[in-house]
């Protein structure tokens, strides 16, 4: 897919007050500073169209892109080591929450994972909770550039058999991504162009 134009449309922390045009969205969700933004930039050949920050907890709200005039993708900000209070968490895990269950237009989530850690358990919870809520979602392995692809492949084994362990079913959708070289970008352009399509 090419990206013709991509804008910021609008940022907030109520769900209510996302665009309402029915247009299908994408979501972007993960722990801080696993690079979420950086990956809307990357998609999108935009520098700084999202803002992204060598420090955790850079994104605060959910932040609208309008693609090519017909989509959206969301920027999110990250659960866990965000070096920020704990109300402001707490506010953070609510309107997440709120998103998630309440977002008519949501097509489908990408929870991020940096490709250099081993599986962390809220990860593996937050997947639980889109599953139980049957939220669909793909798996996207960000940072690949750190590492030697043998080290690539084997994390994300790791990754998938600690899914298993934890009594899915089956495995999710998976993409490897680089936001400092671009690996990954066709990949997961075509999957959203091939849902869109749908
Ligand atoms: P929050 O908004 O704080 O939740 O973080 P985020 O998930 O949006 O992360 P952000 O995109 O701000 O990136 C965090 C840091 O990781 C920045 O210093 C980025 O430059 C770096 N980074 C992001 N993606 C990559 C990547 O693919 N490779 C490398 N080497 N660094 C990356
Ligand atoms: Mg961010």
């Amino acid at each position: 897919m090419q990206i013709k134009s991509a804008t910021f449309v609008i940022s907030n922390t109520d769900v209510s007050r996302c665009p309402n045009e029915p247009l299908p969205e994408y979501a972007f969700i993960g722990r801080s500073n696993v690079g979420k933004s950086s990956l809307i930039n990357m998609l999108t050949e935009r520098k700084s169209l999202a803002k992204t920050s060598g420090r955790p907890g850079k994104t605060q709200l959910i932040n609208h892109f309008k693609i090519n005039g017909n989509w959206f993708l969301v920027d999110l900000p990250g659960y866990g080591y965000a070096r920020v209070s704990k109300t402001a968490k707490s506010k953070f895990q609510k309107f997440i929450t709120s998103y998630f269950s309440q977002r008519k237009q949501l097509v489908s989530a990408f929870i991020l994972i940096d490709i250099r850690h081993s599986p962390q358990a809220i990860d593996m919870e937050f997947m639980q909770w889109l599953g139980e809520n049957q939220i669909p979602f793909s798996i996207v392995f960000t940072k690949a550039d750190k590492l030697k692809p043998k080290a690539i492949e084997r994390n994300i084994q790791a990754y998938l058999q600690a899914m298993l362990d934890d009594l899915w079913e089956e495995t999710p959708n998976y993409f490897v991504t680089s936001s400092s070289n671009g690996t990954g970008r066709e990949e997961l352009l075509d999957y959203i162009d091939q849902i869109n399509k749908q």
